[in-house]
């Protein structure tokens, strides 16, 4: 017992921890020193007529609205009460407190229901009776040793509802006190290798038909009253001088009359529930020698057992005090014939027998492994924490593998035991933080806690953790990723998007890793709109206060102006008051916040210009460390300068991604307002496809493919944001910008905005765009969706196969706008008219044809036929696997984790719509482009 002692601490540890809620402590009254009495639902304490002391179960469990009572209580419970458990499926269990090493006598009660509920009963995890409905009372009694600081009695659910009506528990002894049941009573480990369930309990000391138990047995066991059955069978006395000097842990009461017959005594316990089968049964019969002028020799007899001789000769005398104690063990099946006849050729009496205990000997089944069922229980405590009453906790009892999972494991079995390697909660509400009991599941391969409310911080896992997929995409969880992460050995899954909180796209160093990751991209599959609605709102709240605020400064500003974007016959945009508790988030993240010596240090004084736009200039500048940066600085004339500046910078405070242009930081010293972003070294997709850069070298189509790919990754990631769209509203070649690696990077948030939601009234901002640009339907309804960058993204992809700029007065009438003059080639399927002559022959036409099939769809007039971006995403990467045909892109996707992809049915119409009136060449923004020019 000794080397199993120290396993057994951390359990205990824990149970202590859980102790006071969770389990019931065995009644210190000193009359019933290990006594637990629980009347299941009873309405208070009481102490019946027996004088033991009966609790409630409401401390465990305070739903009372299951709670039914019967007309009569059964046999020694105080009130017939029944607690119902509805359960779906698994086990519910009453967690007793015990001592390790002692004895202990469970007795369940259930009072019947006859709603078609059965249930198995175990202790522990071993089955030690099904209980059937159809019965009026069961009782179930089992008899085993603690080998942990607690066992519990569980109720799994085979059909209808498990229900219980009283729980007894009885410390049957410890080391030096037992009461004698298991075989080798020196405490060692195979003594508890069984259980034994109760089959019968007789003494014939009971004369006038009534049970026997405390306070007559101190350990209150449960005597049936014997009687005699056969012709000759007769009832002797014991004198009672000669009881006290019996064996302690047999009661005299019990013992004090003997059955007697002259030839032969058959005790028949029949209908035993073994099915048919052989089972291994413990038989205990108990002698105390009535007549004290008896001899040794005197009353010899055999004991049988199903007709085989297990005690020759038998003398009770012989054994010493005319007290004797016999223990049978034999396999039987459907019923036991314990014969005592006068063994032959002896004279003298007859046999006699006083007591007897039949039991069944059920193998303790093997538990999941100690370390998983004691981090389960730490982990279970942790989520009730805050999720009390939460219903995936229902059946969280007991063992989490055996004989049954809980709700949400999955279990394999490692060298012999049942250990967690699944946990799936997912939709499940749940809220608080993530259990960091998790992380020390040592074989949890699998863990799925997406699509809850979660808070906090992804807890980091020890290098020995076999995690293989880690999913907390849709909570409320906050950055960053815990390192440890990217050096577990197994990982390969990793989602977080559609974490509001987070902003932390993967390092660098972890896209070399083969770990399938989200990045952070919230990907809507509209699996739970419910749950995502509740984030999104909750997420977006502090944004759009504001968003509100500075709406209203923006009105005030206009009061004085006027309206510069005047739209005729439109109704005027309106106000929505937006009132939330919630924080504003901003600055969760590591931007910095400069000061204006060290902007003005960056930039040499303002020295390179590279941009001016409505916000102001643009300047290049090299910070301290080294690190080129694009400097923004709202020029002290600008009129919507403070506006999209917050914006901005609100919006970027909590987006990053790959495929976008990160915030490093910003200054707001001296009324200035400036936002610090990297230096794009390769300038802006534009410039590279029509402008100045493109006169130096031709942009591939390989290359154009992989841009349009990025940038429709980073608009994605946007569309997906914290499961709440943010529209770009300003989607350009401009605005997409190249590093020095040629990867693609929107820019300029200035004029993004949430997706106006289910709820909001629908109307928006002004219109927001550029000219060539902007979709036709937001135009003249004002409607905002996403599919307005989408449109946008088609004449971006436009420009990409044509080399074109989307507006051009100085070309022929009918080449003014790219939309228009490109349709009409596409609808003739003459692709080679519209393409970049500089790219001529230079092209796969599968991969061609895919790109200009897609950018047909953005352009739709109807923002109902286009595809979303995730859709133009998958399209993007075929083409581009299409076009390289080589494994190196393959490599580069599979980190990034397109691996799911389905195409989009692109409908080709014979006719198009025709375009709204008004098209977007004749939009007021035609001679005033709105964004700054990007940093360049
Ligand atoms: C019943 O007894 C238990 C154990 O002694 C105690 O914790 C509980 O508060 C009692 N309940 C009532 C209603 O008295
Ligand atoms: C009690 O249980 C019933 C039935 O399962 C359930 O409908 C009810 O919400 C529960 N009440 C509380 C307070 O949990
Ligand atoms: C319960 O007992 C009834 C009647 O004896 C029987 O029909 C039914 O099959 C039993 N249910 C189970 C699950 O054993
Ligand atoms: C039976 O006898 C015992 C004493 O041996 C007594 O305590 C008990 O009350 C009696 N029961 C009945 C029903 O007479
Ligand atoms: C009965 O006991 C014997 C020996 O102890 C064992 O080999 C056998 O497996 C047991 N049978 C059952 C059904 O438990
Ligand atoms: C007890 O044993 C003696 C013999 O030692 C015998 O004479 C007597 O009849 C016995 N009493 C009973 C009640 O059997």
């Amino acid at each position: 017992m000794m080397a199993g002692l120290h396993i057994w601490i951390p359990r205990l540890i824990i149970s202590r921890a859980i102790g006071f809620l969770l389990a019931f402590q065995l009644s210190l009254v000193s009359a019933q020193q290990g006594f637990l009495s629980i009347n299941s639902c009873a309405n208070s304490n009481i102490t019946d007529s027996n004088g033991i002391n009966w609790i409630t179960d409401e401390g465990l469990f305070p739903n009372t609205s299951t709670c039914q009572e019967f007309a009569v209580p059964p046999q020694g419970i105080p009130s017939a009460t029944v607690r119902t458990f509805e359960l779906k499926s698994g086990k519910v269990c009453y967690s007793l407190k015990v001592d390790t090493g002692h004895d202990y006598l469970i007795r369940a009660t259930f009072l019947g229901q006859g709603l078609g509920s059965s249930f198995a009963v175990l202790v522990g995890v071993t089955q030690i009776a099904l209980v059937n409905s159809s019965e009026v009372s069961t009782v179930v009694e089992g008899v085993f040793r603690a080998e942990g600081g607690y066992e519990e009695l569980c109720l799994w659910r085979q059909s209808g509802n498990p229900y219980i009506t009283g729980v007894e528990v009885r410390d049957l002894g410890g080391p030096g006190d037992y009461s004698n049941y298991f075989d080798d009573d020196s405490g060692s480990s195979s003594s508890s290798g069984h259980v034994l369930k109760l089959v019968a309990r007789v003494s014939f000391g009971s004369t006038n038909g009534s049970i026997i138990r405390y306070p007559k047995d101190q350990r209150d066991r449960i005597w049936q009253p014997g009687a005699p059955s056969s012709p000759g069978d007769d009832l002797l006395n014991v004198p009672a001088n000669v009881l006290p000097n019996t064996d302690s842990t047999i009661p005299s009461d019990v013992l004090r009359v003997a059955l007697s017959n002259p030839d032969r005594l058959d005790l028949i316990i029949d209908g035993l529930d073994d099915g048919g089968d052989l089972h291994n049964y413990s038989v205990f019969l108990y002698f105390l020698e009535p007549n004290i002028s008896l001899q040794v020799g005197q009353r010899v007899f055999d004991v049988y057992v199903n007709g085989v001789n297990n005690f020759p000769k038998f003398d009770v005398l012989a054994q010493g005090s005319g007290y004797a104690r016999v223990n049978l063990s034999v396999s039987a099946t459907g019923y036991l014939n314990v014969s005592l006849a006068k063994a032959s050729n002896a004279s003298g009496f007859g046999p006699i027998c006083n007591a007897y205990e039949v039991f069944r000997v059920l193998p303790k089944a093997v538990g999941s492994e100690i370390h998983d069922v004691d981090t389960m229980l730490a982990v279970k405590d942790e989520f009730l924490a805050s999720n009390e009453g939460n219903a995936v906790f229902g059946n969280w009892f007991g063992d989490p593998c055996v004989p049954v999972n809980w709700d949400g494991l999955t279990c394999n079995v490692v060298n012999g035991s049942s250990v967690v390697s699944m946990l799936e909660l997912s939709p499940k509400g749940l809220r608080g933080r993530i259990p960091i009991g998790i992380t020390m599941l040592t074989h949890l391969t699998e863990l799925n806690l997406s699509d809850n409310v979660l808070t906090g911080t992804i807890p980091a896992f020890p290098a020995t953790s076999m995690l293989r997929s880690l999913d907390v995409r849709i909570n409320h969880l906050s950055g960053p990723i815990p390192e440890s992460l990217f050096s577990l050995p197994y990982l390969t899954l990793l989602n977080f998007g559609c974490n509001p909180r987070f902003y932390t796209p993967l390092p660098d160093t972890v896209k070399k890793v083969p770990l399938t990751s989200d990045n952070g991209i919230c990907k809507n599959d509209g699996s739970s709109s419910r749950q995502r609605l509740v984030i999104g709102t909750v997420a977006c709240g502090s944004v759009i206060i504001i968003c509100a605020g500075i709406f209203i400064f923006c009105l005030y500003k206009r009061k004085f102006k006027g309206r510069r974007y005047d739209m005729k016959g439109y109704p005027l945009p309106k106000i929505y008051a937006v009132s939330s508790g919630e924080n504003f988030m901003l600055k969760s993240i590591s931007i910095e916040a400069f000061t204006l010596d060290c902007i003005e240090a960056a930039t040499q004084n303002y020295n390179t210009l590279i941009g001016e736009g409505g916000f102001g200039s643009v300047y290049r500048g090299t910070l301290s460390d080294g690190q080129e940066v694009a400097v923004k600085v709202r020029s002290a004339t600008s009129s919507q300068g403070t506006r999209e500046f917050e914006n901005e910078l609100n919006l970027l405070s909590a987006i990053r991604h790959e495929n976008l242009v990160p915030l490093l930081g910003y200054c707001c010293e001296n009324d200035q307002q400036i936002l610090v972003y990297p230096f794009m070294s390769n300038g802006s997709l534009q410039d590279r496809l029509y402008g100045e850069a493109s006169k130096r070298k031709i942009l591939d189509w390989p290359t154009r493919l992989s841009i349009a790919l990025g940038a429709a990754r980073g608009l994605t990631y946007l569309h997906n944001f914290s499961g709440r769209s943010i529209i770009h509203r300003d989607v350009k070649s401009s605005n997409i910008l190249l590093d020095h690696n040629m990867n693609a990077k929107v820019a300029d948030f200035g004029f993004s905005k949430y997706a106006p939601q289910e709820g909001d009234s629908g109307a928006s901002l002004e219109v927001r765009g550029t000219a060539g640009y902007l979709d036709p339907e937001y135009y003249s309804t004002q409607h905002l969706t996403a599919k307005s960058d989408v449109f946008s993204f088609g004449v971006v992809l436009l420009e990409i196969i044509s080399g074109r700029e989307p507006l051009n007065i100085h070309r022929p009438r009918n080449e003014w706008s790219l939309v228009e003059w490109a349709k009409t080639f596409i609808r003739e399927q003459k692709i080679e008219e519209i393409v970049d002559p500089n790219i001529k022959g230079m092209y796969h036409a599968e991969a061609m044809w895919r790109v200009v099939e897609v950018a047909l769809a953005c352009i739709e007039p109807f923002s109902a036929y286009r595809p979303s971006m995730a859709d133009i995403l998958r399209e993007l990467e075929d083409a581009l696997i299409i076009e390289n045909n080589a494994s190196e892109y393959m490599k580069s996707i599979d980190s990034f984790g397109g691996s799911a992809r389905f195409s989009i049915v692109i409908e080709k119409k014979a006719v198009l719509p025709p375009i709204p009136a008004e098209g977007a060449e004749l939009s007021p923004f035609n001679s005033q482009p709105l964004a700054p020019p990007a940093p360049r």
